[in-house]
């Protein structure tokens, strides 16, 4: 019997989909999912996908170049709808081959999708709602993450559980269908699974690799931390439809309080748009998680993690963490 048969036989859309051994993706997470982490997850047979975030073309080009060199096997790349050079960022994608784009932060603009596919690369969408998620997968989305509140990063308001029940039996069958959010162990992996997922995403259990270039404050703060510290940001006015974030509660929590009534007084005063307001607050939380992730300033910086934290208790290579979660897999399911 080959290794990890019963979850394998599961997975295999999410597999031949991906190219790769194990249908378990590592989510991207700005600052942490650089050549490092993703060549370590798609070496351990997983799928790395690198977080564009707010690069330039010019420094994803260079990622991309970097993280070939450290890995043969199939790599993604995650941009940022918003992005205001999504449109370079793709050509990079497609002077590289790039083989899976995610597209994520909001509906992706007019004419992406189809940048994408003119090179024949697949696209990978979010969706928070089931008429979207249908929607996008009508006009060119080749697979669907749903991701729950219990994530790390920015969040929608349901539960991963409450999206796999409303989301997999209608599409799963016809659709390849990944669902991240609150995932730390195997048992859930092969629940979704059994719903007719194809594979999962996983972030917050993946920050803490040996291979992630995370400072080793960031990491500490996440093995000390419980379920309940990864707090979900709180929108202090109701014009300013802030995206909540799940991190953990620190100083930088409470300064992003203070950062969003500094931007609601701008709108107030109208001396920047709802646009440029939004803007404001995004770069606030990429600034921020660099300073957590890179410097080391575990006080003032975000530490974005899910709920999922308190199962990660200590720094594991990418391979020991994967092959942990497809033993708990399958040993559910030779237990059913
Ligand atoms: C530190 C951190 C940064 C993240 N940054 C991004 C990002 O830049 N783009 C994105 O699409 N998702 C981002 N995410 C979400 C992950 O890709 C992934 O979907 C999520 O972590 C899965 O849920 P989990 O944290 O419960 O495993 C981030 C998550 C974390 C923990």
């Amino acid at each position: 019997m080959t290794e990890f048969s019963k979850s394998k036989a599961l997975m295999q859309r999410g597999i031949d989909f991906l190219g790769c051994e194990t249908a378990i993706l590592c989510g991207a997470m700005s600052w942490v999912s650089e050549r490092n982490l993703v060549s370590a997850i798609s070496n351990a047979g997983g799928f790395g996908v690198i977080a564009c975030g707010a690069m330039t073309p010019d420094l994803l080009d260079a990622e991309i170049t970097a993280t070939k060199t450290l890995t043969d096997k199939p790599f993604g790349v995650n941009l940022i709808t918003m992005h205001p050079n999504l449109f370079e960022l793709i050509e990079v994608c497609n002077k590289h081959g790039v083989t899976h784009i995610v597209l994520a932060g909001g509906i992706p603009p007019k004419g992406s999708v189809e940048a994408i596919k003119a090179f024949g690369a697949k696209v990978i969408v979010f969706a928070p709602t089931l008429a979207l998620a249908k929607k996008l997968l009508r006009s060119g989305g080749d697979a669907l993450v749903i991701e729950g509140m219990e994530a790390g990063g920015h969040i929608g308001p349901v539960s991963t559980s409450v999206l796999a029940q409303e989301f997999l039996p209608e599409l799963a069958e016809d659709h390849v269908v990944f669902v991240a959010g609150g995932i730390g162990r195997g048992e859930a992996i092969a629940s979704y699974l059994e719903m007719g997922a194809c594979g999962v995403q996983l972030g917050t259990r993946f920050a803490c690799a040996s291979e992630s270039i995370a400072h080793p404050n960031f990491k500490k703060a996440f093995f000390r931390a419980k379920a309940r510290d990864a707090e979900a940001s709180v929108q202090v006015d109701p014009r300013l439809p802030v995206i909540p974030v799940r991190a953990l509660k620190n100083k930088g929590t409470e300064e992003f309080t203070a950062k969003q009534l500094e931007v609601a007084q701008l709108l107030n005063r109208e001396e920047v748009d709802m646009g440029e307001a939004q803007l404001q607050i995004e770069h606030y939380w990429a600034g921020a998680l660099r300073r957590a992730v890179i410097d080391g300033d575990v006080e003032n910086g975000s530490l974005m993690a899910g709920q999922s934290v308190g199962m990660v208790k200590a720094e594991e290579p990418a391979a020991a963490i994967i092959t942990e979660l497809m033993q708990q897999c399958e040993a559910a399911l030779s237990g059913r």
